[in-house]
């Protein structure tokens, strides 16, 4: 298998670590049927690809043989950002969708044990007819049988309908929202467009919060003793 490289995986504060961490947990306990994953959001920037690799990540690290597939065709920053690269030519999902390359051709290992990739390489003006394609199918099925998770990617539901079209192949989705900036109303808009495609909507993530704010000290507060209570067993020592 091919390997790819991340250069620039950043190293993120406890709080936001630990809060990935119950995330991802959380998901085990949607059942082992769910195993394709769909992250979007309403709009850009709201922290899609951060969660998306975040959670690939670490669910590589506890062991988790996880597949992370890039199916931001039209805009994809995944490989600048972290700085991924490899010593060959880069071949992405969207060449298997086109028929110019087989499934083992896009599936890359990387230097995260336990961690696999498809990337994008360059941008796609229309991607809709490749998502829309048998190839898609096929593609998403077969991951779901080699791997125990796949993660995937998307753009935001409020600039084209990619996601939308993913959705229905995946067994789950999640819907990241950006503390503070998402209007109310888009979000709204985001949650029926996913269940209009009746694929379980699995959480909302609320995302880049700041937690020095006012309206997010409680949960700041409840949250820093939570973690006390389970990592030290011991609830009256912590809490005084
Ligand atoms: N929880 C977070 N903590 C710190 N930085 C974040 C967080 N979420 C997103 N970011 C940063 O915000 C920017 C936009 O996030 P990104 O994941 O690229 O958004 P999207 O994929 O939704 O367009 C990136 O620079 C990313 O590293
Ligand atoms: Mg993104």
């Amino acid at each position: 298998m091919k390997e790819l490289v991340i250069r620039n995986m950043p190293k993120l504060p406890f709080d936001v670590t630990e809060a990935l961490n119950q995330f991802r947990i959380n998901l085990g306990f949607c059942g082992d049927e769910v195993k394709t994953i769909m992250v979007t959001s309403s709009l850009p920037n709201e922290g899609k690809s951060f969660l998306v690799m975040q959670l690939w990540r670490m669910m590589a690290e506890v062991g988790t043989p996880t597949l992370l597939i890039d199916c931001d065709y039209r805009n994809s920053e995944m490989r600048t950002k972290y700085g991924i690269s490899s010593t060959e030519k880069i071949v992405g999902g969207a060449h298997y969708l086109a028929g110019k390359a087989d499934m083992s051709d896009v599936i890359y290992q990387t230097n995260i044990p336990n961690g696999y990739m498809i990337p994008t390489t360059s941008a796609i003006a229309n991607p809709t007819i490749l998502l829309e394609g048998t190839r898609f199918s096929h593609m998403i099925e077969s991951c779901a049988k080699t791997f125990s998770y796949v993660l995937i990617d998307t753009p935001p539901l409020g600039s084209v309908a990619d996601a939308l079209n993913v959705a229905p192949h995946c067994d789950g989705t999640v819907l990241v929202v950006r503390s503070g900036a998402t209007p109310r109303k888009l979000v709204d808009n985001s949650v029926q467009l996913l269940k209009r495609t009746e694929t379980p909507l699995l959480g909302i993530v609320l995302n880049r919060a700041d937690m020095n704010s006012k309206s997010n000290m409680y949960y700041h507060r409840y949250y820093r003793s939570s973690y006390y209570y389970n990592s030290y067993g011991s609830r009256s020592q912590k809490q005084k």
